[in-house]
């Protein structure tokens, strides 16, 4: 692609001048043309015609050895996907020829794969650029690149470009085939280069990945959001909803399952609209579901369901069990369902125990689990009280629980809110204490019972102890052999606490039965 082709896509040109520090500078020009801030009127607006599916992925000869001699290190923030993108550019990073580090103070590139989702996530990425300015000082010849989902955000991009001149890349969660070019056009130029994307992102396939342990791995099946719920960043930093093609999703679980992998995450930011935007077939996560569980690999789980397209034919699939877990990650947000209009996650709290009530029907031992964020603008006392009861209603297992954070460019950030931060912290403590409550309840019927955990490794506490999860995802720790790590074995439960389950060791379950 020629410069030219590369501006009309809307990639930022490399080498915006790098300003000096303290001069008050407008950025303004460099975004005009070449970014676009985050905008539901425009974002909204998405086609299908946007996208392009590329499958022909390499890296171009005269990149090769670019990294010769040289150590790359990535720190991480954020979601599941965030860690998979880490996976993908250390699989580039390697065909560059890099080695990898595990400290910032032998890397020669360090890149901050950044989350944009609460403001805190962004404050420990900038805490981090400053602890790294005086290695920057030391080792000038380092390079410093910030990607993820911050790099997506205007604000964000022109605090960089104004007060972090110890950075040296950003780029974009849509430009990480990119990387190769990044670091070249970054050893040339002395100037900041800035690479993001203002479209919405497109398919490559065939990108090389370095996975994060051989037991369990991640597989994206579609990418984007297209949501928009009213106090979500991720819309906006993952662009528009795109599904990767069924058949090279199979194959990428085959492959993972010949070569050993015990578990796939199945990944996307709201997987139950996969297919939506397939135009040729009628293909959605039920059908995918159910092509997969027929493949040899022990468990298939997948992350994150929203409430709203799950239909009844996925809960056909997932009832017949096998491969297919029978936990289901279904974040629900609030027990209100006037927060829940403003929230505009298009469901009402009957809808959502309608759903759970058919899911239960269908799934008679499923364990749920949810999302919920407390303090959205303007929560009274009672609605607050609703998304306790509900909790209680659907009987979750564990939740993940947030104070509401405002995103700027998001529609909640703009509303006005009345509830002191004081209130919110009280509710979020009242809501953890009920889950922690909930979660020592599921866990006290495991005792005495026999579980199969896949074994991931030693205990982070004590390295005599390994442990593993449960199908339902329940954190087992016991004593064996380390020659167990990476098996599926069978543990009688001794001790059930509030988080985890402590048991015997019985012995390795010899195959795992897979529907077909
Ligand atoms: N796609 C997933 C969630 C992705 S973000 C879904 O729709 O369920 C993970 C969680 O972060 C969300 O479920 C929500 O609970 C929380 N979250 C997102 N934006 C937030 C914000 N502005 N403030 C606080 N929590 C937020
Ligand atoms: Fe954000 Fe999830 Fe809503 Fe998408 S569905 S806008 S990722 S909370
Ligand atoms: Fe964060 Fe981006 Fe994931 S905002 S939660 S890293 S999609």
């Amino acid at each position: 692609m020629n410069e030219e082709q590369r501006l009309q896509a809307g990639l930022i040109k490399p080498g915006i001048e790098k300003p000096a520090n303290k001069v008050e500078k407008d950025y303004s020009k460099y975004f005009e043309t070449v970014y676009t801030p985050p905008s539901l009127k425009e974002a909204k607006k998405r086609g299908k015609e946007e996208i392009a599916y590329h499958d022909d992925f390499r890296i171009e000869e005269r990149f090769l050895g670019m990294g010769n001699g040289r150590k790359f290190y990535i720190r991480t923030y954020g979601c599941q996907m965030n860690e998979h993108d880490t996976e993908v550019m250390a699989g580039i990073f390697i065909g560059l020829g890099y080695e990898p580090t595990d400290t910032v103070d032998d890397a020669d590139v360090i890149l901050l794969n950044t989350c944009a989702i609460r403001e805190n996530a962004e404050n420990k990425v900038f805490g981090e650029l400053g602890h790294l300015k005086p290695l920057k000082l030391e080792k000038p010849d380092l390079l410093i690149g910030v990607c993820g989902c911050m790099s997506q955000e205007e604000s964000v991009v022109n605090k960089i470009l104004k007060t972090y001149d110890q950075v040296d890349m950003i780029f974009g969660t849509h430009n990480i085939h990119r990387l190769p070019n990044i670091l070249h056009e970054a050893y040339l130029s002395k100037e900041m280069v800035v690479e993001v994307w203002s479209k919405e992102g497109d398919i490559i396939e065939n990108l090389p990945k370095v996975r994060h342990g051989n037991i369990k791995a991640w597989v994206n099946i579609m990418y984007g959001c297209d949501k928009f719920c009213t106090y979500c960043i991720v819309p906006y930093t993952r662009g528009k909803e795109r599904s990767r093609r069924p058949h090279d999703i199979i194959q990428e679980v085959r492959q993972l399952a010949a070569q050993g992998y015990k578990e796939i995450m199945l990944l996307g930011q709201n997987v139950n609209a996969y297919g939506k935007d397939f135009e040729d077939i009628d293909y959605r996560l039920g059908d995918l579901m159910d092509d997969l569980r027929k493949i040899n690999i022990p468990r298939i789980r997948f992350t994150t369901s929203h409430p709203r397209d799950f239909d009844d034919h996925l809960i056909e699939v997932l009832a017949k069990g096998g491969n297919l877990l029978d936990h289901i990650h279904l974040p629900v947000q609030s027990g209100s369902s006037d927060i829940l209009k403003i929230m505009a996650r298009k469901y009402t709290r009957e809808s959502y125990l309608e759903l759970v009530r058919k899911i239960k029907a269908a799934i008679p031992n499923v364990t749920l689990t949810t999302d919920i964020i407390v303090g959205f603008p303007n929560e009274t006392e009672e609605q607050f009280e609703e998304t306790m009861s509900l909790y209680k209603e659907v009987g979750f297992e564990m939740a993940y629980t947030y104070i509401y954070s405002p995103r700027e460019g998001t529609p909640a950030a703009k509303m006005v809110d009345n509830i002191p931060m004081e209130v919110k912290k009280e509710r979020l403590q009242r809501l953890n204490a009920l889950v922690n409550e909930m979660s020592a309840e599921a866990m006290k019927p495991y005792k005495g019972k026999i579980v199969k955990v896949l074994v991931e490794g030693e205990s982070k506490r004590n390295p005599e102890v390994l442990s593993g999860y449960t199908e339902k995802n329940k954190l087992v720790n016991f004593k064996a052999p380390r020659s167990v790590i990476g098996e599926i074995v069978e543990v009688k439960i001794t001790e059930a606490k509030t988080w985890s389950l402590d048991g015997e060791y019985i012995g390795v379950v010899e195959e795992d039965k897979v529907m077909s």
